[in-house]
């Protein structure tokens, strides 16, 4: 994506960052959030940890609360869901072990070895197959030796009504972020392929609302 494009879907992702968690109720309900907590209570106790893109904070405020002596970096290159997330968690009594961060995480660098956790929650669908596989490797240099990656998104379900389903809320879903956002995936990235390749061990993964829904949880080594 050219700086051109990172400011359309920057602008277009604050448009809608005080909106965001209404719209995802009226879609969802409560299946988002529950699969962005899932696998939280198998994060070991020890930061500190990277969240990338986590829109308006409210995966934030849960890992602070469970976590409040581990430090957060969060990275959005959206100042209004920063903005969001600051203010979601100023009055958690930790709030300030989280430091903030606007800008595109492309074009960001951290030291080797600075965190023991990436975060993505919904974020990596955001870029495609090949951006993943130029910079998902980069991010994941940033881990202590032995450090994890958690990620939760979409998935196609492959069987029945819910491959239905799946086909036509992604297809929704990509229309409405390629209008708001400039996003030019037209489909999901192949998840799958791309962590295979990556020197990463799958530690625990689950499912939710039929399938649509992916929590994982990967040790990278
Ligand atoms: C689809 S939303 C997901 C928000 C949240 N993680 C969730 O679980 O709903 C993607 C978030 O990533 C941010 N984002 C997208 N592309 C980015 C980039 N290149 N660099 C930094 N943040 C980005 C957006 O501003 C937005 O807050």
């Amino acid at each position: 994506m050219t700086e051109m494009g990172n400011a359309i879907s920057a602008d277009g992702y604050s448009q809608i960052a005080g909106l965001y968690q209404f719209l995802e109720l009226m879609m969802f309900g409560g299946d988002l959030h529950r699969a962005r907590l899932r696998l939280l209570p198998l994060v070991p106790d020890s930061g500190p940890f990277l969240v990338l893109g986590d829109g308006d904070g409210r995966f934030l405020e849960e890992l602070v609360q469970r976590f409040p002596t581990c430090s957060v970096v969060s990275v959005d290159h959206s100042q209004r869901m920063l903005d969001l997330q600051r203010k979601r968690i100023e009055n958690l009594s930790r709030s300030g072990l989280v430091t903030y961060r606007c800008g595109d995480i492309r074009c960001l660098t951290f030291s080797k070895a600075s965190f023991s956790g990436i975060f993505v929650n919904f974020f990596l669908d955001c870029f495609t197959d090949t951006e993943l596989d130029d910079f998902l490797p980069v991010w994941l240099g940033w881990l202590d030796e032995g450090g994890f990656l958690y990620y939760s998104d979409f998935q196609q379900p492959n069987s029945g009504f819910q491959k239905i389903r799946g086909r036509l809320v992604l297809d929704l879903l990509h229309r409405f972020f390629r209008y708001q956002t400039g996003l030019s995936n037209r489909q999901l990235p192949d998840f799958d392929s791309l962590f295979e390749r990556l020197p990463m061990e799958l530690l625990c993964r689950e499912e939710g609302s039929g399938g649509l829904l992916t929590t994982r949880l990967f040790r990278v080594h």
